[in-house]
């Protein structure tokens, strides 16, 4: 596991977008796992912007996302297909078609088992992107998650609802399960880049990279994973000695 301490979470956004341009020079059509959340949004924009000044084509990019609400269509506001369509998809070239995200309206143990396939009939993930939850989380894999775990229905962590009710209106549904990509289908990907800003993050960075692997937090699975790079801008990394 390699570890960046960027400046500013502008840099961490250039310094990620740098590597998943490195990919697409060399593999226009790769395969990118992608997350949703709000430390991925400006590594987004950058991607964005760089599409515009004509750095990056994704005309022959697949993405495949690690996760969606159970019970949420396609279309609601809050699910996290709307949530790439607004803050990438729609912005760049890609071809729809090749956009994969959990339906979370589908049965969810046939619509993971279907994910898995695509992802494997695809070739596998060149570069996945990962965010981190306060409490270890990628993906919706919470705390005590099997750290052999594929694409499955999970039970969000009462933490993880509490930190994801911002995206909901007072009073508004909000989903307790997800479909999420599992740790093992995480550590297939060939490159894994995980991101994390803030001070809130400090201390699960910490227990990621110095602690013991363990499932009690599992992003400390990506210490077996040959080629995982973390990059976290000063305050997340505060913590590390
Ligand atoms: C989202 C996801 C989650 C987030 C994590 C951090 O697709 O898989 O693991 O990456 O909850 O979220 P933010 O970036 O909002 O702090």
């Amino acid at each position: 596991m390699q570890v960046i301490i960027a400046g500013s979470p502008g840099e961490v956004a250039s310094l990620a977008a740098d590597r998943i341009e490195r990919l697409l020079a060399r593999h226009k059509a790769a395969v990118l796992g992608l997350a949703t959340g709000s430390t991925p949004i400006a590594l987004y924009q950058e991607l964005i912007a760089r599409y515009h000044r004509n750095q990056l084509s994704f005309r022959e990019v697949t993405t495949f996302n690690l996760d969606e609400y159970v019970g949420l269509a396609p279309e609601h506001p809050q699910s996290y297909r709307t949530f790439m369509q607004r803050q990438l998809f729609d912005r760049i070239d890609i071809d729809p078609r090749n956009t994969h995200i959990p339906n979370g309206q589908h049965c969810p143990t046939e619509e993971a088992a279907a994910y898995e396939t695509r992802i494997r009939s695809l070739g596998g993930i060149d570069l996945q992107v990962l965010g981190l939850g306060r409490n270890g989380h990628i993906g919706f894999n919470e705390p005590c998650s099997s750290l052999h775990s594929r694409t499955r229905i999970k039970t969000l962590a009462e933490a993880t609802v509490r930190d994801n009710s911002r995206f909901f209106e007072p009073g508004e549904f909000m989903p307790k399960l997800a479909i999420t990509m599992g740790i093992a289908t995480i550590l297939e990907a060939r490159q894994i880049l995980l991101l994390a800003t803030g001070s809130a993050k400090a201390e699960a960075v910490r227990t990621m990279v110095e602690g013991p692997l363990s499932a009690s937090c599992p992003a400390s699975a990506l210490q077996q994973h040959p080629n995982t790079l973390v990059i976290v801008d000063s305050e997340a990394g505060s913590q590390l000695s």
